[in-house]
């Protein structure tokens, strides 16, 4: 499994050697962005390279990121919504994370940055006007040489049954089913997925013939549908291998409660 592999030794980098793309890797990477605009109609988002990274890292230092620990990179990738709305959000961090995917095959290294809450005033000035409201940025550039001798820290995982269940939250599912429906290497790989604080808020409900995705709410009682949107570019692609063919279908539904815990419905996909 391709992706599976990929998604398994994939990490965000978080250092960045301070050299510049040259022109022709620029160019590739303008067209990439055009490429992914285009195939859902330019109608959700527009990717901005911003190229004066050191003054971006030095006014944003202390205020973006997770406790205002900015990422230093020599360039920055804003994700600029064309409206607010939920399908917006989830489209294009869906493509924000199919972007990466490809940047990283051209031996670029990316990070998301969190941005949402910079003061506008100060966006304005580091990135302009018309980029006042992006939530996200992607750390982009060249990762510096990681040393063999030293393990690299790994992220935390949870296991396939933390976040996969039968018929409904919180009733597990056993592995021989998985198997028997071709689900097991998916949902072994697709948690190497990315999210924000690392907390894996995705959960997947199987029922008949269908997969329901919920997100899990956060203690301060928050979700994030980036994370929404980068689980099911992963699923998709996984899915492919095993032949899953159909689309997600964004849900409008009540939340579901389990215990002490709140999910949010967020869509579903025909098996
Ligand atoms: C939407 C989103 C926002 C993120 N924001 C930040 C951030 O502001 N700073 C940071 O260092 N990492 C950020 N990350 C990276 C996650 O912390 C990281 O993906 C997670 O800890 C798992 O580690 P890994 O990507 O190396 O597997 C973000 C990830 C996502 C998906």
């Amino acid at each position: 499994m391709l992706m599976g592999n990929f998604l398994k030794n994939r990490k965000s980098v978080r250092d960045f050697k301070k050299k510049k793309m040259d022109d022709r890797t620029k160019t590739e990477v303008l067209e990439i962005f055009k490429d992914l605009e285009m195939e859902v109609d330019n109608k959700y988002f527009n990717f901005i390279l911003f190229e004066e990274g050191e003054k971006i890292y030095n006014v944003l230092n202390g205020l973006a990121g997770y406790s205002g620990v900015m990422i230093e990179s020599p360039c920055y990738i804003g994700v600029r919504l064309k409206e607010v709305n939920d399908k917006s959000i989830i489209t294009a961090s869906y493509y924000t994370e199919k972007l990466m995917t490809l940047l990283t095959h051209r031996n670029l290294g990316t990070c998301w940055v969190n941005i949402k809450d910079v003061d506008r005033g100060v966006k304005v000035k580091v990135l302009g006007e018309e980029n006042k409201n992006i939530g996200y940025l992607v750390a982009l550039g060249y990762p510096k040489a990681k040393n063999p001798f030293v393990q690299e820290p790994t992220s935390s995982r949870y296991g396939v049954s933390d976040i996969v269940f039968k018929d409904k939250i919180g009733n597990s599912i056993n592995a021989g089913e998985l198997e028997k429906r071709g689900l097991e290497d998916l949902f072994y790989y697709i948690r190497f997925a990315p999210s924000n604080y690392n907390l894996q808020p995705w959960r997947f409900i199987i029922k008949d013939d269908k997969i329901l995705l919920l997100l899990k709410y956060s203690e301060e009682g928050k979700t994030d549908l980036m994370d929404a949107g980068i689980i099911m570019y992963y699923f998709k692609e996984l899915g492919k291998v095993i032949g899953i063919k159909s689309e997600w279908q964004l849900l409008e539904k009540e939340d579901i409660e389990c215990g002490d815990s709140r999910y949010r419905v967020i869509a579903e996909i025909k098996l």
